[in-house]
């Protein structure tokens, strides 16, 4: 077992810079002998057991392609130097953790990293010198190049304390260099996918645990009034959990909460229609944004992560939903007005669908949205009537989402 991973790692640690290919033949051969050695000798420890001769290393570091290799034997040697005496009664002092992560129970808890970043690392120097800062906000776009001026116009209102990261939902990444920003964006490429399935996929909750505020925008957003660090300030402020711009009233308005104010920083709540709202704490009235541009505190996206369905890819009906996740939702649930946006309504990957029946692509597309929203709201329903039937309690009446 052991002596064929050896084998395969230092083949894999070579391979890069050995041009030479009978030399490359022979250190992989040399490497399957030693990993063979070791095997014989030491046939059942686990590597950070396992004691290495020197000339071992030595030779390893010699060979100077290989840097991985060397790194991996030189960490094994590390720790198996500490306390060989030891080694014999590790049965008795075998590591279980039940308060750890789940399935990480056999580590030492200090060792455990949950959480993790989109913080790009240097790969010398001491690694607690890598981050000139820290960003505390994250805002991820889902663009196509053609659309690549709006969304610079966009990231240049988001200041250096935010993380960028761009799904690219037409492959076209590397263009996007043209821009100074984009070097130090994060970019994920997946092709003709929408802006949840990313945002399912690539923003665990504990992925992007070190942001304080996470904006989850689509790429047809006007930004000419907007600031991202006085959004923040005020979102704080007025204890926004989950948030929007307010949208400039043009052909892309759809609902009157949405809808910029005037005459304040904030509004929680709107009129709509006559018969719109049962009830003026909840949606369409209150408790409320729409997905094109929301904004998600790092406690509310833990929850509204978890209510993404996998397969429910348009996000329609979410925005309904967002209310189960902050409670009181009416005050938390709310729209900047002081700093808004316009909606340009580009058609965009709407347009990337294909056609079927002699539909247009949009036209298949727009329909899978409806259909979603029914199967969403399905589920939801479905969900709450199997807890509360479990719990004993008879239900308040069904959630309209
Ligand atoms: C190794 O074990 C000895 C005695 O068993 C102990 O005194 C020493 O601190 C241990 N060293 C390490 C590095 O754990
Ligand atoms: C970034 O954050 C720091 C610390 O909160 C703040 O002092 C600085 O003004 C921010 N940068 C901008 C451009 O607002
Ligand atoms: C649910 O609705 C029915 C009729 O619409 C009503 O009679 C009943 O009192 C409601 N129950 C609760 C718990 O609100």
């Amino acid at each position: 077992m052991r002596m064929a991973k050896l084998g395969t790692l230092g083949r894999s640690g070579f391979i890069r810079k050995t041009n030479d290919s009978m030399r490359f033949i022979l250190t992989t051969f040399v490497g399957f002998l030693i990993g063979f050695l070791i095997g014989l000798s030491f046939p059942s420890v686990s590597i950070t057991k396992l004691q290495f001769p020197s000339s071992i290393v030595s030779y390893v570091e010699d060979k100077s392609s290989g840097i991985k290799t060397q790194a991996l034997l030189n960490h094994a040697l590390t720790s198996t130097h500490k306390n060989n005496s030891k080694s014999g009664s590790t049965s008795t002092t075998k590591i279980y953790v039940p308060t750890n992560p789940k399935g990480a129970e056999r580590l030492a808890p200090e060792i455990i990293v949950p959480e993790s970043d989109f913080y790009p690392r240097r790969l010398w120097g001491n690694p607690n010198e890598d981050l000139p800062i820290q960003q505390k906000y994250l805002v991820t776009f889902t663009v196509g190049y053609e659309q690549k001026n709006s969304i610079n116009d966009a990231v240049k209102k988001f200041s250096e304390n935010f993380t960028i990261l761009l799904f690219h939902y037409d492959g076209r990444t590397t263009e996007w260099d043209e821009f100074e920003w984009s070097k130090r964006a994060i970019h994920v490429s997946t092709r003709k996918q929408t802006k949840w399935w990313y945002a399912k996929r690539f923003l665990h909750p504990d992925i992007v645990a070190p942001y304080e505020y996470i904006f989850i925008w689509d790429e047809d957003l006007g930004v000419e009034h907007f600031n991202a660090e006085e959004y923040v300030k005020l979102v704080k402020k007025h204890g926004l959990e989950i948030s929007q711009p307010g949208l400039e009233p043009n052909n892309g308005l759809t609902w009157q909460m949405t809808k910029r104010r005037g005459d304040r920083e904030v509004h929680k709540d709107t009129e709509e229609r006559p018969g719109w709202c049962s009830d003026p704490h909840l949606p369409p009235c209150a408790a409320f944004v729409e997905i094109m541009a929301p904004v998600f505190s790092r406690s509310a996206w833990r929850c509204v992560w978890h209510m993404i369905q996998n397969d429910l890819v348009h996000g329609w009906g979410l925005d309904f939903a967002l209310r189960k996740c902050v409670e009181p939702a009416h005050e938390k649930i709310g729209v900047v007005d002081s700093q808004w946006i316009v909606h340009k309504v580009v058609p965009s990957l709407g347009n990337q669908g294909q056609s079927e029946n002699g539909k247009a692509p949009w036209e298949g597309v727009r329909e899978r949205c409806r259909k979603e929203w029914g199967m969403f709201q399905t589920r939801l329903a479905d969900a709450e009537k199997a807890y509360y039937q479990k719990m004993g309690i008879t239900p308040a009446n069904a959630t309209s989402v």
